[in-house]
């Protein structure tokens, strides 16, 4: 990726993912997309650091450490400098210090607001009582503690426990999602990179992948301290070359979740995806329930988004293959990528 396609992508990113919903990563991504000196930076340091959000937590990171003090009073203090200046400045400042980090570090965001579409998603299926939830992509396992989370759907109604310390809210602006708990025997997390936030190098840099002026601070600080009683069983492993040995070593119903994590493999592993999931049921059903950008999940038909203000909703799909190929797959809902809002298809 050459300079200007950089500076292309940081640009999209300001208006189409931070636009309506974090005004400083507005500011910031578009400061960058036009700063030489930052996209050269990026250029020469050999990562998957093209993807904005991976510089955005690198610098977060040392915000939260104590080291770019103006920086944090503008994140967590309502401090008043041109935060686009402040953020350039930190990086070339920072150079050699961002450097390994971004070498080293993934985006691993994990949005716990994710669970609000996975429950009404995992609702939907009719699964036998043996079935194993192994969520692909899984971070920190967040969303494997959504039994844990209150989700309140408003009018819709309620999910999970009353007192929860994880709190979400989701607007429901159309259709009537199931909110009825789904019976999963085991659940395994997956990832190329599994976070263990009972390590505190690992447990910040989870803080710092959360958009500070989003107000998903604190509830993600309760959901990590969840995750890291949790218990979670994880296995490490890449997403095409080593799923297919791990489901085959599980015996009956799979459902595969994945939330924004396959738009991160390269675009032609999405089909090689499916075929592995459709090459895993010939011996039981495989149900794939994905939360992922638009056309990622390729066996999902094309749905017209929703008209909703601010960044462009997530499809929430749900995937059957049995005897060894696909034979269903419907689009549930658009949803907002964090689960702020879902407009569901009844
Ligand atoms: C943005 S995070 C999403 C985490 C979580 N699913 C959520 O929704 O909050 C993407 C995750 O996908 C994982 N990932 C990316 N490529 C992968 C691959 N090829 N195999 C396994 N995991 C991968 C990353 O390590 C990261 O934890």
């Amino acid at each position: 990726m050459n300079r200007t396609e950089r500076s292309t992508l940081w640009s999209y990113f300001s208006e189409k993912e931070c636009r309506g919903y974090s005004p400083l990563y507005e500011q910031i991504t578009l400061a960058v997309s036009k700063n030489e000196e930052v996209l050269d930076f990026l250029i020469n340091t050999p990562s998957d650091g093209a993807h904005p959000n991976l510089l955005l937590a690198a610098v977060h990171d040392r915000v939260l450490q104590g080291l770019e003090p103006e920086l944090y009073e503008i994140y967590y203090q309502n401090g008043n400098s041109d935060v686009g200046d402040a953020f350039i400045k930190c990086v070339l400042q920072s150079q050699n210090e961002l450097a390994p980090v971004l070498t080293t570090r993934y985006v691993q965001t994990n949005e716990i607001g994710r669970v609000a579409s996975l429950i009404p998603a995992l609702a939907t299926l009719q699964l036998a009582e043996n079935a194993t939830l192994v969520d692909v992509g899984c971070s920190a396992g967040l969303t494997l503690t959504r039994d844990h989370c209150f989700v309140d759907y408003g009018a819709h109604g309620t999910y999970g426990p009353l007192h929860a310390e994880v709190r979400i809210q989701c607007d429901v602006l159309h259709g009537n999602p199931p909110l009825a708990q789904t019976c999963i025997a085991d659940q395994i997390g997956f990832d190329r990179n599994p976070i263990d936030v009972r390590h505190p190098d690992d447990y910040r840099w989870m803080q710092a992948c959360v958009w500070p002026d989003t107000g998903r601070t604190e509830r993600t600080k309760a959901a990590l301290n969840l995750a890291a009683d949790a218990d979670t069983k994880f296995v490490k492993g890449d997403a095409i070359t080593d799923l297919p040995a791990l489901l085959s070593s599980i015996a009956g119903p799979l459902v595969i979740t994945t939330t924004w994590a396959l738009v991160y493999l390269p675009r032609e592993m999405w089909t090689v995806f499916s075929q592995n999931l459709a090459e895993a049921s010939h011996s039981r059903p495989v149900y794939w329930i994905s939360a992922e950008a638009a056309g990622v999940a390729v066996d999902l038909p094309s749905k017209e988004l929703p008209d909703v203000e601010g960044p462009p909703g997530t499809v929430l799909g749900s995937i059957t293959y049995e005897n060894g190929k696909l034979s269903d797959a419907k689009v549930l809902a658009h949803v907002h990528s964090h689960g702020k809002w879902m407009w569901w298809y009844d």
